[in-house]
Protein backbone atom coordinates (compact mmCIF):
# COMPACT_ATOMS: atom_id res chain seq x y z
CA UNK A 1 0.00 0.00 0.00
CA UNK A 2 1.13 3.18 -0.88
CA UNK A 3 1.46 5.56 2.25
CA UNK A 4 0.25 9.08 1.67
CA UNK A 5 2.34 11.79 2.97
CA UNK A 6 2.42 15.35 3.85
CA UNK A 7 5.80 16.36 3.76
CA UNK A 8 8.76 14.80 2.65
CA UNK A 9 11.91 14.83 5.52
CA UNK A 10 15.46 15.82 4.37
CA UNK A 11 18.61 15.42 6.66
CA UNK A 12 21.80 16.83 5.58
CA UNK A 13 25.13 15.92 7.06
CA UNK A 14 27.65 18.41 6.03
CA UNK A 15 26.83 22.25 6.47
CA UNK A 16 29.91 23.42 4.10
CA UNK A 17 30.17 26.06 1.38
CA UNK A 18 27.30 23.59 -0.35
CA UNK A 19 25.30 22.32 2.58
CA UNK A 20 25.17 26.24 3.58
CA UNK A 21 23.59 26.33 -0.17
CA UNK A 22 21.22 23.51 0.01
CA UNK A 23 20.15 24.84 3.34
CA UNK A 24 19.34 28.27 1.76
CA UNK A 25 17.44 27.16 -1.75
CA UNK A 26 15.13 24.88 0.57
CA UNK A 27 14.10 28.01 2.31
CA UNK A 28 14.07 30.73 0.04
CA UNK A 29 12.34 28.64 -3.12
CA UNK A 30 10.13 26.47 -0.81
CA UNK A 31 7.02 27.71 -2.40
CA UNK A 32 8.03 26.79 -5.72
CA UNK A 33 10.06 23.66 -4.89
CA UNK A 34 6.36 22.68 -3.30
CA UNK A 35 4.59 23.24 -6.54
CA UNK A 36 7.21 20.79 -7.93
CA UNK A 37 6.87 18.15 -5.66
CA UNK A 38 3.28 18.39 -4.88
CA UNK A 39 4.18 18.75 -1.17
CA UNK A 40 6.64 20.25 0.95
CA UNK A 41 10.24 19.49 1.15
CA UNK A 42 11.14 19.93 4.66
CA UNK A 43 14.56 20.59 6.37
CA UNK A 44 14.07 18.15 9.20
CA UNK A 45 18.07 18.08 10.88
CA UNK A 46 20.89 19.55 9.63
CA UNK A 47 24.59 17.63 11.10
CA UNK A 48 27.88 19.09 11.21
CA UNK A 49 30.48 18.44 13.26
CA UNK A 50 31.00 22.27 13.42
CA UNK A 51 28.78 24.03 15.88
CA UNK A 52 29.53 27.10 15.15
CA UNK A 53 27.96 26.61 10.86
CA UNK A 54 24.46 26.36 13.47
CA UNK A 55 23.60 30.31 12.97
CA UNK A 56 24.09 30.09 9.52
CA UNK A 57 20.71 27.92 9.36
CA UNK A 58 17.51 29.61 8.49
CA UNK A 59 16.50 27.24 11.35
CA UNK A 60 19.41 26.50 13.93
CA UNK A 61 16.77 24.65 15.65
CA UNK A 62 17.30 21.41 13.22
CA UNK A 63 21.03 21.65 13.48
CA UNK A 64 22.97 18.60 15.91
CA UNK A 65 26.59 17.48 16.14
CA UNK A 66 25.16 13.78 15.68
CA UNK A 67 25.26 12.80 11.76
CA UNK A 68 23.78 9.02 13.07
CA UNK A 69 20.87 11.36 14.63
CA UNK A 70 20.06 11.72 10.82
CA UNK A 71 20.51 7.91 9.84
CA UNK A 72 18.29 6.41 12.67
CA UNK A 73 15.73 8.87 12.40
CA UNK A 74 12.44 6.64 10.53
CA UNK A 75 11.10 9.79 9.65
CA UNK A 76 13.76 11.04 7.58
CA UNK A 77 13.02 10.25 3.57
CA UNK A 78 16.39 11.61 1.96
CA UNK A 79 19.86 11.96 3.49
CA UNK A 80 21.88 14.21 1.63
CA UNK A 81 25.76 14.04 2.06
CA UNK A 82 28.08 16.94 1.49
CA UNK A 83 30.86 16.12 3.65
CA UNK A 84 33.12 14.87 1.26
CA UNK A 85 36.11 12.62 1.24
CA UNK A 86 35.88 9.01 1.99
CA UNK A 87 35.60 8.29 5.79
CA UNK A 88 32.84 8.61 7.08
CA UNK A 89 30.89 10.00 4.55
CA UNK A 90 30.92 5.83 2.59
CA UNK A 91 29.45 4.61 6.15
CA UNK A 92 26.73 6.79 6.31
CA UNK A 93 25.48 6.67 2.58
CA UNK A 94 25.96 3.05 3.22
CA UNK A 95 24.31 3.45 6.61
CA UNK A 96 21.43 5.41 5.02
CA UNK A 97 20.65 3.06 2.17
CA UNK A 98 20.71 0.27 4.65
CA UNK A 99 17.68 2.38 6.25
CA UNK A 100 15.88 2.34 2.95
CA UNK A 101 16.42 5.96 2.71
CA UNK A 102 17.19 7.75 -0.61
CA UNK A 103 20.39 9.48 -0.69
CA UNK A 104 21.80 12.82 -2.49
CA UNK A 105 25.29 12.92 -2.68
CA UNK A 106 28.48 15.48 -4.06
CA UNK A 107 30.95 13.17 -3.16
CA UNK A 108 33.16 12.31 -6.26
CA UNK A 109 35.88 10.05 -4.67
CA UNK A 110 32.99 7.87 -3.26
CA UNK A 111 31.15 7.27 -6.42
CA UNK A 112 34.68 6.96 -8.74
CA UNK A 113 35.95 4.28 -6.05
CA UNK A 114 32.54 2.16 -5.23
CA UNK A 115 29.72 3.62 -7.18
CA UNK A 116 28.89 -0.39 -8.83
CA UNK A 117 28.26 -1.40 -5.87
CA UNK A 118 26.77 1.47 -3.83
CA UNK A 119 24.27 1.90 -6.98
CA UNK A 120 23.74 -1.96 -6.80
CA UNK A 121 22.91 -1.86 -3.60
CA UNK A 122 20.52 1.17 -3.29
CA UNK A 123 18.82 -0.72 -6.43
CA UNK A 124 18.09 -3.71 -4.29
CA UNK A 125 16.41 -1.57 -1.90
CA UNK A 126 14.47 0.19 -4.57
CA UNK A 127 15.99 3.70 -2.78
CA UNK A 128 17.74 6.25 -5.15
CA UNK A 129 21.29 7.00 -5.13
CA UNK A 130 21.95 10.62 -7.10
CA UNK A 131 25.63 12.30 -7.47
CA UNK A 132 24.85 15.02 -9.88
CA UNK A 133 27.06 17.45 -8.28
CA UNK A 134 30.16 15.05 -7.98
CA UNK A 135 31.07 15.97 -11.16
CA UNK A 136 31.08 19.78 -12.93
CA UNK A 137 29.33 21.04 -9.93
CA UNK A 138 26.54 23.20 -11.53
CA UNK A 139 26.39 21.88 -14.91
CA UNK A 140 24.22 18.83 -15.22
CA UNK A 141 26.46 16.43 -16.68
CA UNK A 142 25.03 12.70 -15.38
CA UNK A 143 21.91 13.21 -16.29
CA UNK A 144 22.06 14.14 -19.77
CA UNK A 145 24.70 11.17 -19.59
CA UNK A 146 22.73 8.83 -18.51
CA UNK A 147 19.42 9.74 -20.10
CA UNK A 148 18.95 12.13 -22.73
CA UNK A 149 22.62 10.50 -24.67
CA UNK A 150 22.33 7.17 -23.98
CA UNK A 151 21.12 6.03 -27.24
CA UNK A 152 24.21 7.81 -28.48
CA UNK A 153 26.79 5.47 -29.23
CA UNK A 154 29.50 8.11 -27.26
CA UNK A 155 33.15 7.81 -28.80
CA UNK A 156 35.28 10.32 -26.68
CA UNK A 157 35.35 12.79 -23.72
CA UNK A 158 37.35 16.23 -23.38
CA UNK A 159 36.84 17.57 -20.74
CA UNK A 160 38.08 20.36 -18.52
CA UNK A 161 36.76 19.22 -15.38
CA UNK A 162 38.95 20.94 -12.40
CA UNK A 163 38.14 24.55 -12.09
CA UNK A 164 41.21 25.45 -9.48
CA UNK A 165 44.06 24.12 -12.39
CA UNK A 166 42.05 25.91 -15.22
CA UNK A 167 42.55 28.88 -12.86
CA UNK A 168 46.23 28.67 -12.72
CA UNK A 169 46.57 27.30 -16.28
CA UNK A 170 44.63 30.68 -17.13
CA UNK A 171 46.85 33.12 -15.80
CA UNK A 172 50.23 31.71 -16.40
CA UNK A 173 49.15 31.76 -20.21
CA UNK A 174 47.41 35.21 -19.68
CA UNK A 175 49.54 36.93 -17.12
CA UNK A 176 52.61 35.46 -17.67
CA UNK A 177 52.96 34.17 -14.13
CA UNK A 178 54.83 31.12 -13.15
CA UNK A 179 53.14 27.67 -11.21
CA UNK A 180 54.12 28.82 -7.48
CA UNK A 181 52.55 32.78 -8.07
CA UNK A 182 49.37 31.27 -10.24
CA UNK A 183 49.07 28.73 -7.24
CA UNK A 184 49.61 31.52 -4.71
CA UNK A 185 46.75 33.48 -6.02
CA UNK A 186 44.17 30.85 -6.43
CA UNK A 187 44.90 29.93 -2.80
CA UNK A 188 44.82 33.63 -2.13
CA UNK A 189 41.26 34.23 -3.98
CA UNK A 190 39.91 31.18 -2.25
CA UNK A 191 39.67 28.73 -5.65
CA UNK A 192 42.49 26.78 -4.40
CA UNK A 193 42.73 24.50 -0.82
CA UNK A 194 45.87 25.23 1.75
CA UNK A 195 46.79 21.33 0.93
CA UNK A 196 46.05 21.84 -3.08
CA UNK A 197 47.71 18.17 -4.13
CA UNK A 198 44.39 16.82 -5.38
CA UNK A 199 43.54 19.45 -7.70
CA UNK A 200 46.96 20.11 -9.16
CA UNK A 201 48.03 16.59 -9.78
CA UNK A 202 45.10 15.53 -11.04
CA UNK A 203 43.49 13.07 -8.61
CA UNK A 204 40.31 14.97 -8.56
CA UNK A 205 40.17 15.31 -11.95
CA UNK A 206 40.98 11.69 -12.45
CA UNK A 207 37.93 10.92 -9.98
CA UNK A 208 35.31 12.64 -12.69
CA UNK A 209 36.47 11.30 -15.41
CA UNK A 210 36.26 7.50 -13.99
CA UNK A 211 32.76 8.73 -13.13
CA UNK A 212 32.12 9.90 -16.51
CA UNK A 213 33.59 7.44 -18.61
CA UNK A 214 31.34 4.58 -16.61
CA UNK A 215 28.47 6.35 -17.41
CA UNK A 216 29.06 6.86 -20.61
CA UNK A 217 31.08 3.65 -21.80
CA UNK A 218 28.63 1.60 -19.86
CA UNK A 219 31.63 -0.05 -18.21
CA UNK A 220 33.49 -0.10 -14.91
CA UNK A 221 36.22 2.35 -14.75
CA UNK A 222 37.65 3.30 -11.79
CA UNK A 223 40.38 5.57 -10.38
CA UNK A 224 43.28 3.08 -10.40
CA UNK A 225 42.64 2.96 -14.22
CA UNK A 226 42.71 6.30 -15.03
CA UNK A 227 46.44 7.55 -15.79
CA UNK A 228 46.85 11.12 -14.51
CA UNK A 229 49.76 14.06 -14.15
CA UNK A 230 49.22 16.80 -12.65
CA UNK A 231 50.76 20.94 -13.88
CA UNK A 232 53.42 21.65 -11.80
CA UNK A 233 55.97 21.26 -14.02
CA UNK A 234 54.26 23.67 -16.47
CA UNK A 235 56.62 26.90 -16.83
CA UNK A 236 55.73 30.53 -18.01
CA UNK A 237 57.88 29.59 -21.66
CA UNK A 238 55.73 26.65 -22.60
CA UNK A 239 52.33 28.98 -22.66
CA UNK A 240 54.40 31.27 -24.84
CA UNK A 241 55.80 28.12 -27.30
CA UNK A 242 52.27 26.65 -27.36
CA UNK A 243 51.06 30.78 -28.52
CA UNK A 244 53.67 30.83 -31.25
CA UNK A 245 52.88 27.19 -32.47
CA UNK A 246 48.92 27.98 -32.38
CA UNK A 247 48.19 26.06 -28.83
CA UNK A 248 47.03 26.71 -25.61
CA UNK A 249 47.88 24.42 -22.51
CA UNK A 250 44.91 22.90 -20.56
CA UNK A 251 44.51 19.95 -18.12
CA UNK A 252 41.86 17.55 -20.04
CA UNK A 253 40.70 14.37 -18.76
CA UNK A 254 39.82 12.11 -21.63
CA UNK A 255 38.32 9.09 -22.31
CA UNK A 256 38.13 7.44 -25.85
CA UNK A 257 36.87 4.54 -27.08
CA UNK A 258 38.74 2.39 -29.40
CA UNK A 259 36.67 -0.45 -30.42
CA UNK A 260 36.47 -2.78 -27.39
CA UNK A 261 39.18 -1.03 -25.42
CA UNK A 262 39.32 2.49 -24.16
CA UNK A 263 42.12 4.92 -22.47
CA UNK A 264 41.16 7.04 -19.52
CA UNK A 265 43.60 9.57 -18.84
CA UNK A 266 44.63 13.24 -17.33
CA UNK A 267 47.52 15.35 -18.05
CA UNK A 268 48.03 18.63 -19.40
CA UNK A 269 47.72 18.80 -23.39
CA UNK A 270 48.53 21.06 -26.48
CA UNK A 271 44.75 21.32 -27.96
CA UNK A 272 45.11 23.95 -30.96
CA UNK A 273 43.65 27.66 -29.87
CA UNK A 274 40.47 27.29 -31.92
CA UNK A 275 38.65 24.77 -30.37
CA UNK A 276 36.15 25.85 -27.72
CA UNK A 277 37.64 24.01 -25.05
CA UNK A 278 40.60 26.05 -25.40
CA UNK A 279 38.27 29.21 -24.91
CA UNK A 280 37.26 27.97 -21.33
CA UNK A 281 38.80 29.97 -19.21
CA UNK A 282 39.27 30.82 -15.37
CA UNK A 283 37.23 28.79 -12.91
CA UNK A 284 35.25 27.38 -15.81
CA UNK A 285 34.54 23.40 -16.60
CA UNK A 286 33.72 22.36 -19.96
CA UNK A 287 32.95 18.82 -21.50
CA UNK A 288 32.92 18.38 -25.12
CA UNK A 289 31.38 14.95 -25.84
CA UNK A 290 31.57 13.11 -28.93
CA UNK A 291 28.85 10.44 -29.95
CA UNK A 292 27.72 8.50 -33.23
CA UNK A 293 23.98 10.47 -33.56
CA UNK A 294 24.57 13.70 -31.79
CA UNK A 295 28.10 14.61 -33.46
CA UNK A 296 29.99 17.21 -30.71
CA UNK A 297 27.96 18.19 -27.80
CA UNK A 298 30.02 21.47 -25.82
CA UNK A 299 28.42 21.48 -21.99
CA UNK A 300 30.13 24.85 -20.09
CA UNK A 301 29.20 26.20 -16.89
CA UNK A 302 30.41 26.45 -13.02
CA UNK A 303 32.13 23.57 -12.14
CA UNK A 304 32.05 24.41 -7.96
CA UNK A 305 30.46 27.20 -5.59
CA UNK A 306 27.75 27.08 -3.20
CA UNK A 307 24.68 27.85 -5.50
CA UNK A 308 25.49 26.38 -8.86
CA UNK A 309 26.56 23.15 -6.89
CA UNK A 310 23.76 23.56 -4.40
CA UNK A 311 21.00 23.39 -7.12
CA UNK A 312 21.92 20.30 -8.74
CA UNK A 313 21.70 18.64 -5.29
CA UNK A 314 18.00 20.11 -4.29
CA UNK A 315 17.26 19.25 -7.85
CA UNK A 316 18.33 15.59 -7.27
CA UNK A 317 15.98 15.71 -4.02
CA UNK A 318 13.32 17.29 -6.18
CA UNK A 319 13.56 14.42 -8.41
CA UNK A 320 13.34 11.74 -5.42
CA UNK A 321 10.81 13.53 -3.68
CA UNK A 322 8.32 14.06 -6.89
CA UNK A 323 8.74 9.72 -7.29
CA UNK A 324 7.89 9.40 -3.94
CA UNK A 325 4.79 11.43 -3.53
CA UNK A 326 3.62 9.82 -6.91
CA UNK A 327 4.14 6.54 -5.67
CA UNK A 328 6.12 5.94 -8.73
CA UNK A 329 9.56 3.57 -8.76
CA UNK A 330 13.15 5.35 -9.31
CA UNK A 331 14.29 3.46 -12.83
CA UNK A 332 17.04 1.15 -11.52
CA UNK A 333 20.36 2.03 -12.43
CA UNK A 334 21.10 0.13 -16.17
CA UNK A 335 23.89 -2.87 -16.00
CA UNK A 336 26.96 -2.28 -16.86
CA UNK A 337 28.21 -3.80 -19.92
CA UNK A 338 31.58 -6.48 -19.80
CA UNK A 339 34.26 -5.05 -18.64
CA UNK A 340 36.76 -3.37 -21.54
CA UNK A 341 40.20 -3.71 -21.74
CA UNK A 342 41.87 -0.14 -20.04
CA UNK A 343 44.47 0.88 -22.08
CA UNK A 344 47.83 1.47 -20.57
CA UNK A 345 49.26 4.88 -20.97
CA UNK A 346 52.43 3.42 -22.81
CA UNK A 347 50.03 1.70 -25.04
CA UNK A 348 48.40 5.34 -26.26
CA UNK A 349 49.61 7.16 -30.03
CA UNK A 350 49.57 11.02 -29.92
CA UNK A 351 51.63 13.98 -31.28
CA UNK A 352 54.01 15.61 -28.57
CA UNK A 353 56.06 19.09 -27.82
CA UNK A 354 59.24 18.38 -26.01
CA UNK A 355 61.36 21.19 -24.58
CA UNK A 356 64.95 20.95 -23.63
CA UNK A 357 67.97 22.61 -23.26
CA UNK A 358 71.16 21.49 -24.92
CA UNK A 359 74.71 22.60 -25.44
CA UNK A 360 74.46 24.99 -28.01
CA UNK A 361 77.39 23.39 -30.28
CA UNK A 362 77.87 21.67 -33.82
CA UNK A 363 76.64 17.84 -34.20
CA UNK A 364 73.95 18.29 -32.07
CA UNK A 365 70.88 18.76 -32.83
CA UNK A 366 71.93 15.58 -34.94
CA UNK A 367 72.39 13.31 -32.11
CA UNK A 368 68.83 14.05 -30.68
CA UNK A 369 67.39 13.57 -34.26
CA UNK A 370 69.02 10.41 -34.68
CA UNK A 371 67.53 9.18 -31.14
CA UNK A 372 63.78 10.11 -32.35
CA UNK A 373 64.62 8.23 -35.80
CA UNK A 374 66.04 5.13 -33.93
CA UNK A 375 62.49 5.09 -32.02
CA UNK A 376 60.45 5.51 -35.10
CA UNK A 377 59.31 8.77 -34.09
CA UNK A 378 58.84 11.49 -37.00
CA UNK A 379 59.70 15.26 -36.03
CA UNK A 380 57.30 17.89 -37.99
CA UNK A 381 59.46 21.04 -36.12
CA UNK A 382 62.19 21.79 -34.10
CA UNK A 383 62.92 25.14 -33.60
CA UNK A 384 65.70 26.86 -31.19
CA UNK A 385 64.86 29.43 -28.72
CA UNK A 386 66.82 31.27 -26.07
CA UNK A 387 70.20 30.72 -26.41
CA UNK A 388 72.20 31.63 -23.17
CA UNK A 389 75.79 32.01 -24.02
CA UNK A 390 77.39 32.30 -20.29
CA UNK A 391 76.86 28.33 -20.14
CA UNK A 392 76.65 27.63 -24.10
CA UNK A 393 73.23 26.19 -23.59
CA UNK A 394 69.96 26.64 -26.09
CA UNK A 395 66.81 25.78 -25.55
CA UNK A 396 64.81 23.76 -28.24
CA UNK A 397 61.11 23.14 -28.57
CA UNK A 398 60.16 20.06 -30.82
CA UNK A 399 56.67 18.90 -32.35
CA UNK A 400 56.58 15.35 -33.25
CA UNK A 401 54.13 13.21 -35.59
CA UNK A 402 52.17 11.03 -33.99
CA UNK A 403 54.13 7.85 -32.07
CA UNK A 404 53.96 5.71 -29.51
CA UNK A 405 53.81 6.63 -25.99
CA UNK A 406 56.46 3.84 -25.21
CA UNK A 407 58.73 4.64 -28.00
CA UNK A 408 58.55 8.39 -26.51
CA UNK A 409 59.19 7.24 -23.04
CA UNK A 410 61.78 5.49 -24.46
CA UNK A 411 63.58 8.07 -26.49
CA UNK A 412 63.28 10.49 -23.62
CA UNK A 413 65.12 7.85 -21.52
CA UNK A 414 67.77 7.75 -24.50
CA UNK A 415 68.27 11.62 -24.74
CA UNK A 416 68.52 12.11 -20.81
CA UNK A 417 71.58 9.97 -21.34
CA UNK A 418 73.57 12.03 -24.27
CA UNK A 419 76.05 14.46 -22.60
CA UNK A 420 74.69 17.53 -24.81
CA UNK A 421 70.91 17.04 -23.23
CA UNK A 422 71.42 18.93 -20.19
CA UNK A 423 68.05 18.98 -19.43
CA UNK A 424 64.32 17.55 -20.54
CA UNK A 425 62.03 20.44 -19.59
CA UNK A 426 58.74 19.50 -20.37
CA UNK A 427 56.64 17.12 -22.51
CA UNK A 428 53.11 17.63 -23.14
CA UNK A 429 50.95 15.51 -25.24
CA UNK A 430 49.31 17.27 -28.33
CA UNK A 431 45.23 16.71 -29.14
CA UNK A 432 44.64 17.94 -32.66
N1 LIG B 1 38.21 21.28 -6.50
C1 LIG B 1 37.31 21.20 -7.60
C2 LIG B 1 37.81 22.08 -8.73
C3 LIG B 1 35.92 21.65 -7.31
O1 LIG B 1 38.79 22.81 -8.59
O2 LIG B 1 37.22 22.02 -9.80
C4 LIG B 1 35.02 20.61 -6.79
O3 LIG B 1 34.96 19.47 -7.56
Amino acid sequence: MIEVKDKINIGLIGLGTIGGGVAKILHDKADSITKQVGIPLVLRRVADLDDTRKDSLPDPGVFTTDARSILEDPEIDIVIELIGGEKPAKDFIEEAIRQNKHVVTANKEILAKYGPELLAMSDERQVGLFYEASVGGGIPLIAPLKRNLQVNNITSIHTIINGTTNYILTRMEKAGLEFSAALKEAQDLGYAEANPTSDIEGFDAAYKIAILATIAFHTDVRPDDVYHEGISRMASQDFRYAGELGYAIKLLAIAKKEGDSIQVRVHPVFIPDDMLLAKVDGVFNAVQIEGDLTGRVILYGRGAGSEPTANVVVADAIHIARSINLGTELQPELPLDAPKLIKPISEIETRYYIRMTIADQPGVLAQITRVFGDNLISISSAIQKEVDSTVQSTEIVIMTHTAKEQAMQQAIDQMKKLEVVKEINNLIRVED
